[in-house]
């Protein structure tokens, strides 16, 4: 099937806390067609603030994550139509990028193959990645003509060695998982068939957090990329009292009395009961 309705170019299914969200458009290696990004921008606003949502994931349906942007829907056809529809299909996929780095709940990557150029935007909204050892990497760009564009190439620079980014970005050489995850372009890899155990395990710890103090730190982490040491200092001075409004200090409270009082947990060793607050 090449020609699927927009409401099925993402599949998404929520189990047990996770919201597992996937491309799906595997018989084109899940690149990213404006219908496709339409539709994740809608599905992930719809589970954004859903109750049984806890975590989201980010995988492929098949044997891709994403093979990027689609050379024929996003670029070739647009490009037909005019600068109107580029810039169109342009702010369709950054809009769902960038709604998903400031995402208001914690965001797991699970790259199960192929992952090529515009798929490092999403990459690096995604807040822990896991990739397979044997998924790949690539800037493509080089080997089609052009640079690695909708972020792609600032991506590798953020998140690889300078040396190794360009490199990567320069000899449109792929890299494994494993490679990847060396270089930091994601947070680990794994056996394949370990993959999704593994991101269960990480799902898991992430649910046990409180989540507002989950919510404050992604941001923090974020934030901070481009401030200061003292605005730094004093952004996470005015972050943690505008989380304590948010009921974190009855987090912090009831943390403290688990510690010091009634000695169910150790802060060093894991999360304290965070559904014994009272908000
Ligand atoms: N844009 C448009 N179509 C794409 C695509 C993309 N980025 N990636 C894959 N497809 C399509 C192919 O054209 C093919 O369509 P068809 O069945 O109608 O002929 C189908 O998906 C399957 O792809 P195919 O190349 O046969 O699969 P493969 O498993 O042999 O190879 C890749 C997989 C990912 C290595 C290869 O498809 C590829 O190089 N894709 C482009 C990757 C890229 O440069 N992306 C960067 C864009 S910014």
């Amino acid at each position: 099937m090449s020609d699927r309705a927009e409401e099925d170019t993402v599949a998404v299914r929520v189990e047990d806390g996770i919201a597992w969200v996937s491309y799906n458009r595997p018989e084109k290696r899940n690149c990213m067609s404006p219908k496709l990004n339409r539709q994740m921008k809608r599905v992930l606003e719809d589970l954004e603030f859903r109750d049984d949502v806890r975590v989201l994931v980010l995988t492929g349906e098949g044997d891709a994550f994403s093979a990027g942007m689609d050379l024929k829907e996003y670029f070739r056809d647009n490009e037909a139509l005019g600068i109107g529809a580029i810039r169109k299909s342009q702010r369709e996929a950054y809009g769902w990028w960038d709604r998903l780095r400031w995402y208001e709940k914690p965001t797991i990557g699970m790259v199960n193959g192929w992952a090529f150029g515009g798929a490092y935007g999403p990459l690096h909204a995604l807040d822990i990645v896991v990739a397979a050892d044997d998924a790949t990497f690539g800037l493509s760009e080089i080997n089609w003509g052009i640079l690695p564009g909708g972020g792609a190439s600032k991506v590798a620079q953020e998140l690889m060695p300078f040396r190794k980014a360009i490199y990567h970005a320069m000899m449109g050489e792929n890299l494994t998982g494993k490679q990847a995850a060396e270089q930091g372009l994601v947070t680990e890899s794994v056996p394949a068939d370990r993959l999704r155990a593994r991101v269960v395990e990480i799902a898991g710890v992430l649910k046990q957090k409180d989540p507002d103090a989950l919510r404050a730190t992604k941001w923090a982490m974020r934030r901070m990329t481009e401030m200061t040491f003292d605005n730094a200092m004093d952004y996470l001075i005015r972050a943690q009292e505008a989380l304590n409004g948010m009921g974190g200090l009855e987090a912090r409270k009831e943390a403290t009395k688990q510690f010091l009082d009634d000695k169910t947990f150790k802060p060093g060793l894991g999360a304290f009961d965070a559904s014994k607050v009272k908000k």
